[in-house]
């Protein structure tokens, strides 16, 4: 299927490794050219020639950390206006609850909260005024129900969730859509922190929690970066216009529920 958004412009934030690159790479492939993003540069670079490697589109990687002004500032003159705003970056480290203090309560919620918002909002004017634009926020499935020791990114980005509802609705009549998708478990450098710290709590080895952790996904497996950025691409697409404020939850039936 032609995407319709050959020749669109794109930021990605936290896209040098993982979801972020699915969706960088998938972008690529539909004509979209990209900023990329990740704090470590030559993990960015590597990722930029991989991206050029298989589309022919401009890739401009910059080293920043997004969830600070200058970070954003980098971003977005590296791109003023872009079409597409992909929000992402790492998530809070898996902890228990009771060993959070008020300083990394605050960077959970800045870092999934705050800086989606502080994106969209300067990005969403030309958007409006030149009546496309097209937004996704990586959240997660711990959104709709708890994972054990994620208990900051679960609150932080129910936050985001309920925070874009609305603005979402304010921006639909204007071509623009906000949109998230809810990763459950995806094949990627942070499902491997996730394994060993897992691991660590319950005194065993991090295969045995990946083979778990897989075992009870209805589909027996995880999920790949690829498949999620085709997700993605499409949520960006120009035959997507229509969805909007959505939660697309991407996570081969692990959230037993019918809606
Ligand atoms: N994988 C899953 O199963 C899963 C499930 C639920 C939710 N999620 C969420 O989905 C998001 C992406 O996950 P992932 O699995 O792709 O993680 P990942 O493999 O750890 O990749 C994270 C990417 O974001 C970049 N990044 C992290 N912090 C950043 C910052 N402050 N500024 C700029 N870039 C930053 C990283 O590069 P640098 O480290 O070089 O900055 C990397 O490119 C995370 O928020 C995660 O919590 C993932």
């Amino acid at each position: 299927m032609d995407l319709g958004i050959s020749g669109r412009r794109a930021i990605v934030c936290g896209s040098s490794q993982g979801l972020g690159k699915g969706c960088a790479l998938a972008l690529a492939e539909a004509g979209v050219s990209l900023v990329i993003n990740g704090r470590d540069q030559t993990k960015l670079e590597k990722t930029a020639d991989d991206i050029r490697r298989v589309a022919d589109v401009e890739v401009i990687p910059v080293a920043a950390d997004v969830g600070t002004a200058e970070g954003q500032a980098a971003l977005l003159e590296a791109c003023a206006e872009p079409d597409i705003l992909i929000n992402n970056s790492g998530g809070p480290p898996f902890k228990d609850f009771r060993d959070l203090d008020r300083a990394a309560m605050i960077d959970g919620v800045t870092m999934n909260m705050i800086t989606p918002i502080e994106l969209i909002q300067k990005v969403i004017g030309p958007m409006s005024a030149q009546r496309f634009g097209r937004i996704v926020n990586i959240t997660s499935i711990s959104v709709k129900m708890p994972v054990p020791g994620l208990d900051l990114s679960s609150g932080a980005r129910a936050g985001l969730t309920s925070f874009l509802a609305g603005v979402a609705r304010d921006v639909a009549a204007h071509n623009v859509t906000i949109n998230n998708i809810l990763p459950g478990y995806f094949d990627t450098e942070r499902l491997r922190q996730g394994f060993a710290a897992t691991a660590k709590r319950a005194e065993t080895s991090p295969d045995t929690i990946a083979e778990q952790w897989a075992a009870s996904v209805p589909a027996k497996r995880f999920g790949t970066p690829e498949e999620f950025g085709k997700a993605c691409a499409f949520l960006c697409s120009a035959h997507a216009g229509y969805i909007t404020g959505q939660n697309l939850l991407l996570d081969g039936g692990r959230y037993p529920a019918a809606f």
